[in-house]
Order: C-alpha cells, then sequence, then structure tokens
C-alpha cells in the first residue's frame, strides 16, 4: 500500500518551442513515496532537500494540489501520507514543480489501480503548475509524465504528442547558484510579436521538429534560435551569453535557456562532446565565483 516514484527533471521550450516544447532528462529528479491511509486525509509528512521553503499545507503544496483534483475527478475518497524527497533546486528552470507535480499524481494513480491512463493525469499534474507559477503551462509535466522529447500542439482543446529523437543526441544542463522565479521570467515578456520574428519562429519550430525525426544534427542545431524569448529572459541571467559562446565553442550543437531559468541546457552529438560542453559552461561561471551544478543526459 506504499509506492515511491521518481520524476525526472525537465527542459521546457528547447530554445524556439516557448510553452509548446519540452523533454525529459534521466537525472537529476525528484522522488515521491506515497502510502495509503485509513482515513481520507492527505498528509504531507515529510519535504527533504527544499531548505525549508516548501508549504506543507496540501492545498497549497505542487505534489498534492494534482493528487487532491484526481481524487475529486475520479470520486475517489482515498487518503494518502506523502513524503518528498526534492533532488533538485525549487526556481531552477529545470521543471521542479513539474516533477513533484507529476509523481505525487502517477503514484496516487497507482496505488488505486490504474483508473485513467497516463496521459490522462496531464490536467491534473498541470494543476500543481498553476500553483507553483500562476500559469498551467505543460511543457514541463507533459515530459516529465510521457518521457522523452514532447509537443504540446494545442493547449485548448489539451493535445500532446511525443517526437523520436537521435540516439546520439545528449544535453548539457547546467543550474548556476542564483535564482529566477518562474513568474518574474514570465512577467517581463511581451504580449506582442512582430510578423518577421514569428515567421522566424515558425522556421526553427518546423526545423527542430524534422531534425529531431531525420537524425539530421545540423537541423536541429541551425533551428536553436530563439527570436522572442531569449533575449528578453537572457538579461537574468549572469553571463548567458559567455557561458552560451563557452558551450559553443566546446562543440554544442545549440545553446539556450532551460525553461523560465537560471539553468542552460546545450545538445550535443556524443556524450563525450556533451561532457565538455558542461564543463565549458560550468568554468565560465566560476571566473565571475558563480557555483553551477552540471549534468549530462540523453533524452529519455
Ligand atoms: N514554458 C515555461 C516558461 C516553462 O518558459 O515560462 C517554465 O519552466
Amino acid at each position: 500500500n506504499s509506492i515511491k516514484v521518481f520524476a525526472p527533471a525537465t527542459v521546457a521550450n528547447v530554445a524556439c518551442g516557448f510553452d509548446i516544447f519540452g523533454l525529459a532528462v534521466d537525472n537529476p529528479g525528484d522522488e515521491v513515496i506515497l502510502t495509503r491511509r485509513n482515513d481520507s486525509q492527505i498528509c504531507i509528512q515529510e519535504i527533504t532537500g527544499d531548505g525549508g521553503k516548501l508549504t506543507k499545507d496540501p492545498n497549497k503544496n505542487t505534489v498534492t494540489v494534482p493528487i487532491i483534483k484526481y481524487l475529486e475527478s475520479i470520486g475517489s475518497n482515498a487518503g494518502f501520507d506523502v513524503v518528498l524527497h526534492k533532488k533538485m533546486a525549487l526556481g531552477s528552470g529545470l521543471g521542479s514543480s513539474s516533477a513533484s507535480a507529476v509523481a505525487g499524481v502517477f503514484a496516487a494513480n497507482e496505488l488505486l489501480g490504474q483508473p485513467l491512463k497516463r496521459k490522462e493525469l496531464l490536467p491534473f499534474a498541470m494543476e500543481g503548475e498553476r500553483v507553483a507559477c500562476g500559469a498551467a503551462h505543460a511543457d514541463n509535466v507533459a515530459p516529465a509524465l510521457l518521457g522523452g522529447f514532447v509537443v504540446v500542439r494545442s493547449y485548448s482543446p489539451l493535445d500532446v504528442f511525443q517526437v523520436p529523437v537521435p540516439e546520439d543526441l545528449f544535453v548539457s544542463l547546467i543550474h548556476p547558484d542564483v535564482e529566477v522565479n518562474t513568474k518574474d521570467a514570465r512577467h517581463i515578456l511581451k504580449n506582442e510579436v512582430s510578423m518577421n520574428k514569428a515567421i522566424s519562429q515558425m522556421g526553427n519550430v518546423s526545423g527542430m521538429i524534422a531534425g529531431l525525426m531525420s537524425s539530421d544534427y545540423g537541423l536541429i542545431g541551425r533551428s536553436m534560435v530563439d527570436f522572442i524569448i531569449e533575449p528578453i529572459r537572457s538579461i537574468l541571467i549572469p553571463r548567458f551569453f559567455e557561458v552560451k559562446m563557452a558551450a559553443m565553442d566546446a562543440g554544442a550543437l545549440g545553446c539556450s535557456i532551460s525553461g523560465a531559468g537560471p539553468s542552460i541546457f546545450a545538445f550535443s552529438k556524443g556524450r563525450e562532446t556533451a561532457e565538455k560542453v558542461a564543463t565549458a559552461m560550468k568554468n565560465e561561471f566560476e571566473t565571475v565565483n558563480i557555483q553551477a551544478t552540471t549534468y549530462v543526459s540523453t533524452i529519455n
């Protein structure tokens, strides 16, 4: 009557696909342990790794809000004890809140004998995202739930699909020790986009999908340009352009902000290059005394 679930970190936006592209990595990730109770209460028993920042109020925590919405929706009065082990920093741009949201609702569905299919859990996990940052975007929760590279084709109605990725495509992720609040990083964006930028962005979005599906690494790299979001958000990340240059010089196919930042990700062909890219990015941050954590991963 107890289950332990791992939910991975995710890179949202993936350069050109603001709010529509996301991918799951194999590390880091959060861990949730859910245990069935005899009553119908939802109790957060323990949270580790959050430095005491997260609330244990089940109506406000991203791990439990999706569970509560899910139970309401299926008409269940089940109760659970919840233990959450955070393995990545909050406000990191690594989809920290999404990982918790997905792990919680996935675990509850498993313990209740899978009344819903995996994909049907998505709207509930998105409610966790709304609690965390005010917007129920799906580009972190969808890949955390489904795995791989995911496209949110439409939000209303919700329509998501997975895109196959080339075997040798690796992700270097770096999390510098600076905090960027997702809410703030969304507020500074403009609501209007010029026709020219929209055209360029659509070209890159199409190029990315075609590149992934045909294992055309050059096309993937050329498509990793964001004309709309990165120019605005990069001002929130100290040394962003230097770090990006360092990644490109070390052989990356492309490099951009992971989610709302401050984490930065790069794509490379082959693990060896991806390791070099991660080291180059870390060294660049260290020149201005910013400590950073790196991860090298496949898209999983
Ligand atoms: N697409 C969202 C954003 C992801 O960039 O605001 C946040 O992690």
